[in-house]
Formats: C-alpha cells, sequence, structure tokens
C-alpha cells in the first residue's frame, strides 16, 4: 500500500514538479562529493595536490548551492505543493510536510553563509572562516534529514539506497579523517622535538 502510493505520487505532477525532485536530488549528490572532496582538502590526498581539490571542493559546492535554488524556486513557482518563498530561508514557514522542510531551510541558509564566508575568506580571516566552517558538518545531515523528511523518490527503493550509500560515504570520510586528525596530533610533540634538537645543540 505504502509502496503504491509512494509511486503514485512519483508518477503525477507538472514538469515544475519533476524538475524540483530531480534538481533536488542532483543538489544532494553535489553536496555528498563536496563534502567528502572538503573532507580531504586541507591535505594533500592520493597524489592531488591541494589546489586541485580545493577547486573542486568549491566547484561542486557552487554547482550544488545553483541546483538548490533551481529546486526551492520550482517548488514555489510550481505550487503542486503549499511551500512559499519565505520557507526559502526561514524554517518552520511551509504549510506542506514543516518539519522536514525547515531542516532543508536550515541547510541552505548554512550552504548561503559557508558560501559567502568562503568568498570573504580574505576579508573575514582564517580565524573566522574556520569557525564558521565547522557548520558544514550540520548542513549534510540537514540535507539528508529533508530528503528522506520530505521527499517523493526517498520513498522508493533506489531513493533509499541512494541515501545509505551517501551515508555509508560521509561516515567513513569523516572516520578516515578523525584518524588522521588523531594520528597527526599524537605525532607533533615528536616532530617538534626532531626539529627542535638540532636548533637547542646549536645553541649550547
Ligand atoms: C541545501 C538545501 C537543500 C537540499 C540539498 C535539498 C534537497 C532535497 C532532496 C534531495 C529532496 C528529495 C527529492 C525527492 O525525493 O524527490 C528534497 C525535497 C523537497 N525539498 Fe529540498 N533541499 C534543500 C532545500 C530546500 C528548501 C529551502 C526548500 C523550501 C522551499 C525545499 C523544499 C523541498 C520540498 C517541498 C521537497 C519535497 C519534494 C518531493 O515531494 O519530492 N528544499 N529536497
Amino acid at each position: 500500500m505504502t509502496a503504491t502510493l509512494a509511486s503514485a505520487a512519483a508518477s503525477t505532477g507538472s514538469p515544475l514538479w519533476f524538475l524540483t525532485r530531480s534538481t533536488a536530488l542532483v543538489a544532494f549528490v553535489l553536496l555528498t562529493v563536496a563534502l567528502l572532496v572538503g573532507l580531504f582538502a586541507t591535505r594533500r590526498t592520493a597524489g592531488v595536490p591541494r589546489f586541485a581539490s580545493q577547486a573542486l571542493h568549491r566547484n561542486t559546492t557552487l554547482l550544488a548551492l545553483g541546483f538548490v535554488v533551481v529546486h526551492v524556486a520550482t517548488t514555489v513557482l510550481d505550487g503542486y505543493v503549499p511551500v512559499g518563498w519565505a520557507a526559502a530561508v526561514l524554517p518552520f514557514t511551509s504549510a506542506y510536510r514543516t518539519t522536514w522542510v525547515a531542516a532543508g531551510t536550515v541547510a541552505f541558509d548554512l550552504a548561503v553563509l559557508l558560501t559567502v564566508t568562503s568568498l570573504a575568506r580574505a576579508r573575514i580571516g582564517l580565524r573566522l572562516w574556520r569557525g564558521v566552517h565547522w557548520l558544514a558538518y550540520a548542513l549534510w545531515p540537514l540535507a539528508l534529514v529533508h530528503y528522506l523528511g520530505a521527499g517523493t523518490d526517498a520513498r522508493t527503493a533506489w531513493g533509499r539506497w541512494l541515501a545509505v550509500a551517501a551515508a555509508v560515504a560521509v561516515a567513513g570520510a569523516v572516520a578516515v579523517r578523525v584518524a588522521a586528525a588523531v594520528s597527526a596530533a599524537s605525532q607533533a610533540p615528536a616532530r617538534r622535538a626532531e626539529r627542535g634538537a638540532p636548533v637547542r645543540a646549536a645553541g649550547r
């Protein structure tokens, strides 16, 4: 019964409504790729120079944001569900799936904040930029919650598999990143001592 309703919902609607759903899925995939690349863009990974991974991170994020803008605009313009312009930026203002859409709204607000602060990084300074950029770790789970709660295609088997694959990839990448940070922190005193030894010897 649930499967029948899901497939009925997935096969009805105007071209704008299909655009809403397809741009949503592309945005979600791009956002996932941007996060995965971003997790490793701070260091030289598997022979990829830092400038290349950072450029890929920046471009996939900007592309994802572009798809989110089209996703939101087509949702509102289509009118298939009662979602107004306010819901694009103000959480809990959508009459349709209020909480699930609110998760998308906060994710969108965060995506704009992260993009603007990244483009202004030279002006605002590295410290503030880095502080704000930690919010990226909240953005992706919010987008996932929004996808699973609000999405029509998320109710299909392939829609759920897409979410599972993305979640496994992100969880794995975060684990690798945390392990690398812990190992770097534990080796830091030894490396400092190595670098410091000749200086102290010369000073004697
Ligand atoms: C970073 C921000 C966002 C991302 C990555 C995103 C992504 C997604 C995804 C992947 C879906 C599921 C599509 C499906 O299963 O068919 C979806 C559904 C939806 N989104 Fe967003 N979204 C975002 C922001 C927003 C905002 C701000 C709004 C409010 C205007 C919104 C409104 C909706 C609606 C109404 C649906 C349900 C469409 C359906 O029934 O399939 N989204 N979104």
